[in-house]
């Protein structure tokens, strides 16, 4: 009898799908980015990202507290100084008293079971845009930047911070991390290492969202090489062996075979971080029609799930979170 193998006998009807499913997102997948300004009363809507908006403090609380309903349990705060508030050195980023400390003692404060992460970069806070101090000769120190990062850690720790995660991409800044924290009384505190971090077209609305365009250049002297995989794998071994606690890819749904290689290589959690650019692709094509901004959505994290992340940043958690809840997953 021809064919012999009939795979579609277990594709029939709903339920077989459901129980065949190989890959499950749920909303504890999900971590959601959150954009932290100046001011009170302020939510100032990203043009670049649908749904996405810079908030004060206290609209961040709000915004963390909705997506908490909705059943996302992690977020991670992106610091927004004032244009004015930047300098060469980047110092907003590790002031004990910065926007990053503050909103994250306002949501731990109100909301102590969300897990509070925070991105730890210079790239918002310096003049020039640039993830690390520069030399005299303009460009990236990379040893002179890892003790202002370390001190960054230690400011977001003190408030409360239930992750710090490093996105700048110097050399041995896990190492420099881990150990300030350390030294600091804050050993409990995990490292989630932007460890394969690509120089993406796709960070171009985090950029609006952020204010952290380099003012010149491009940030490839310190970022990888799209075009390199076995490169990749050093880099998350590097940070693995410094002693993080989660190794990143970023961005994912371009990157999806980094991330099977990743899972495939080591032991700890791996997360993958759906960019800006990744949500603005599905969001523009959705505003027009021409994709479905669920199924679209929910096939795309699928996807990262599916090459082997445990973990997703994505700026559609809160609605994904929702959908899910729907769908009863
Ligand atoms: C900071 C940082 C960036 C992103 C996360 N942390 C931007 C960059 O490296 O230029 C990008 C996130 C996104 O695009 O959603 N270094």
């Amino acid at each position: 009898m021809f064919p012999l193998e009939r795979p579609r006998r277990l594709r029939r009807t709903e339920s077989w799908r459901r129980l065949v499913r190989e890959t499950r997102l749920t909303a504890d997948d999900l971590v959601y980015p959150l954009f932290a300004v100046p001011g009170e009363g302020v939510r100032r809507p990203v043009p670049s990202m649908p749904r996405v908006a810079q908030c004060s403090v206290d609209v961040l609380l709000e915004e963390a507290s909705r997506a908490w309903e909705a059943g996302v349990r992690a977020v991670i705060v992106f610091g927004v100084p004032d244009p004015g508030a930047k300098d060469e050195a980047g110092s907003g980023a590790y002031r004990e008293d910065g926007i990053v400390p503050r909103a994250v003692r306002t949501l731990k404060d109100a909301l102590p079971e969300l897990s509070v992460w925070t991105d730890v970069c210079l790239c918002a806070y310096t003049s020039h845009g640039h993830c690390g101090v520069l030399t005299d000769a303009g460009s990236v120190d990379n040893d002179a930047t890892l003790p202002l990062l370390a001190r960054a850690a230690v400011a977001y720790a003190a408030a409360g911070a239930d992750a710090v995660a490093p996105s700048d991409m110097m050399d041995g800044r896990v190492e420099a991390i881990r150990e300030a924290l350390d030294g600091a009384g804050h050993p409990q505190v995990p490292i989630v290492a932007y460890s394969a971090k690509y120089a993406s077209a796709f960070y171009g609305p985090f950029r609006d969202a952020a204010h952290s365009a380099p003012s010149f250049g491009d940030r490839s002297g310190y970022q990888m090489d799209p075009a390199n995989r076995r490169e990749a794998l050093r880099e998350l071994r590097l940070d693995y062996e410094e002693g993080a606690d989660v190794l990143m890819v970023k961005p994912a749904g371009p990157y999806l075979d980094i991330i099977a290689d990743a899972r495939a290589a080591f032991d700890v959690p791996i997360a993958a971080y759906q960019v800006s650019g990744e949500y603005g692709l599905i969001m523009a094509a959705a505003v027009h029609g021409w994709v479905d901004e669920r199924r679209a959505a929910l096939e795309s994290l699928t996807a990262i799930r599916r090459a082997g992340a445990d973990l997703i940043l994505t700026y559609f958690a809160p609605k994904v979170a929702g959908w899910l809840a729907e769908e009863g997953a």
